[in-house]
C-alpha cells in the first residue's frame, strides 16, 4: 500500500466515528431526513477531503481535534455537494459511490433538503468546534470554507459547468480550468487551508498550501474526467459517459485523454516542487498527488 492510502485507512476509523457522532440519529425527528442523510455520508465515500484536512494539518502541527471535526465537516458539506449534483435538474444521475443516487432512493424533495441540512450542519459545526479553539478562528474557518463553496468558489463552478452542457464558452480552454478549480479545486484547497488554518499557519505556509491545493484540485478533476471516459460502473461507482451525453465540457472533451494525462503529469511536477518546501510528511504528499493522477475510481 502507499504512503497516502496507508495514511488514509489509518485515519478512516475516526473520520466515520466523528461522523457518526455529529450526524443526528434515525430515531429523532423527522428520522427520514435523517435517514436520507445518513444513505449519502456512510455510502462507502473515499473520505479524500477529511484525510486532506488532517494531512495539512499533520504537517504543521494542529490539534487532533480540531482536525477531527473539521474534516468532518468539509466530508458533510462535500456529500451535499454530490447530492445535488446528481439531481434531475443539474447532472440527472442514478448511481453514486455504487448505490442509487439519494432522489432515487428517497425522493427528490428528500434529496434536495439532506443536501440542505448536511450544509448547514457542516457550516455550523466549523462555527462551534472544536470547542477549545477561539470563537475567532472558529468564525475565521467557517467563513473560509463559506468563501469557498459561494458562487466565487463551488457554486459558481457549478453555474459554469452546468452552462456548458448548452453552449461552451468563447474562450473554452480558459473556461475549463476555470470550471475545475471553481467546482472541485475550491473545496479541495479548503480542506487544505482548515488544516493549515488550525495549526495557526504563517503566510508563507499558507500560500504553499494554496498552490498545493490549487494542483490537486485541478489533477483530481481531469482525472475524474478522464474515469468518466475510462471507467466502468462497476469500478466508478457512478455511471461513465455521462459527460459526454450532456455535451459537458470537460478535459478529455476539449483536449483529448492523452492530453488530459500530459496536463496532469505537468501539475504534478508543479505540485512536487511546492511539497519539497513543506516542513513535513513529504512522502505522503508525493504519494498523494500519484495517487490522485492514477486513481481508477
Ligand atoms: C466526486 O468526488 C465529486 C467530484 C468532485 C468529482 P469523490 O470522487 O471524492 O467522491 P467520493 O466521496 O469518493 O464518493
Ligand atoms: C462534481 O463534479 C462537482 C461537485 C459536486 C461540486 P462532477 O459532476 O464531475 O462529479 P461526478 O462525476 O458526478 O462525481
Ligand atoms: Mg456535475
Ligand atoms: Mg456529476
Ligand atoms: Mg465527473
Amino acid at each position: 500500500m502507499t504512503e497516502f492510502l496507508a495514511f488514509l485507512e489509518r485515519s478512516r476509523p475516526d473520520i466515520e466515528s466523528a461522523l457518526e457522532e455529529i450526524l443526528p440519529p434515525v430515531s429523532s425527528r423527522p428520522g427520514r431526513l435523517h435517514a436520507a442523510m445518513r444513505y449519502s455520508v456512510f455510502a462507502g465515500g473515499k473520505r479524500l477531503r477529511p484525510a486532506l484536512v488532517r494531512l495539512a494539518g499533520a504537517t504543521l502541527g494542529a490539534p487532533a481535534d480540531a482536525l477531527r471535526s473539521g474534516g468532518a465537516a468539509i466530508e458533510l458539506i462535500h456529500s451535499y455537494s454530490l447530492i445535488h449534483d446528481d439531481l434531475p435538474a443539474l447532472d440527472d444521475d442514478d448511481l453514486r459511490r455504487g448505490r442509487a443516487t439519494l432522489h432515487r432512493e428517497f425522493d427528490e424533495a428528500t434529496a434536495i433538503l439532506a443536501g440542505d441540512a448536511l450544509l448547514t450542519l457542516g457550516m455550523t459545526v466549523l462555527a462551534t468546534e472544536p470547542r477549545g479553539m477561539s470563537g475567532e478562528l472558529r468564525a475565521l474557518a467557517a467563513s473560509r470554507v463559506g468563501e469557498a463553496i459561494g458562487t466565487s468558489g463551488m457554486i459558481g463552478g457549478q453555474v459554469e459547468d452546468l452552462e456548458s452542457e448548452q453552449s461552451w464558452p468563447g474562450d473554452p480552454e480558459a473556461a475549463l480550468e476555470r470550471i475545475h478549480r471553481k467546482k472541485t479545486g475550491s473545496l479541495l484547497v479548503a480542506a487544505l487551508g482548515l488544516g493549515g488554518l488550525y495549526a495557526r499557519a504563517g503566510e508563507t505556509e499558507e500560500l504553499i498550501l494554496k498552490e498545493l491545493g490549487d494542483r490537486i484540485g485541478l489533477i483530481f478533476q481531469i482525472r475524474d474526467d478522464i474515469l468518466d471516459v475510462e471507467g466502468t460502473a462497476g469500478s466508478l461507482g457512478k455511471t461513465p459517459g455521462k459527460d459526454a451525453a450532456a455535451r459537458k465540457l470537460t478535459y478529455p472533451g476539449l483536449h483529448g485523454l492523452k492530453a488530459g494525462r500530459e496536463r496532469i503529469a505537468e501539475l504534478s511536477a508543479e505540485a512536487s516542487k511546492l511539497i519539497g518546501e513543506l516542513p513535513s510528511r513529504r512522502e505522503v504528499w508525493t504519494s498523494l498527488v500519484d495517487y490522485l493522477g492514477r486513481r481508477a475510481r
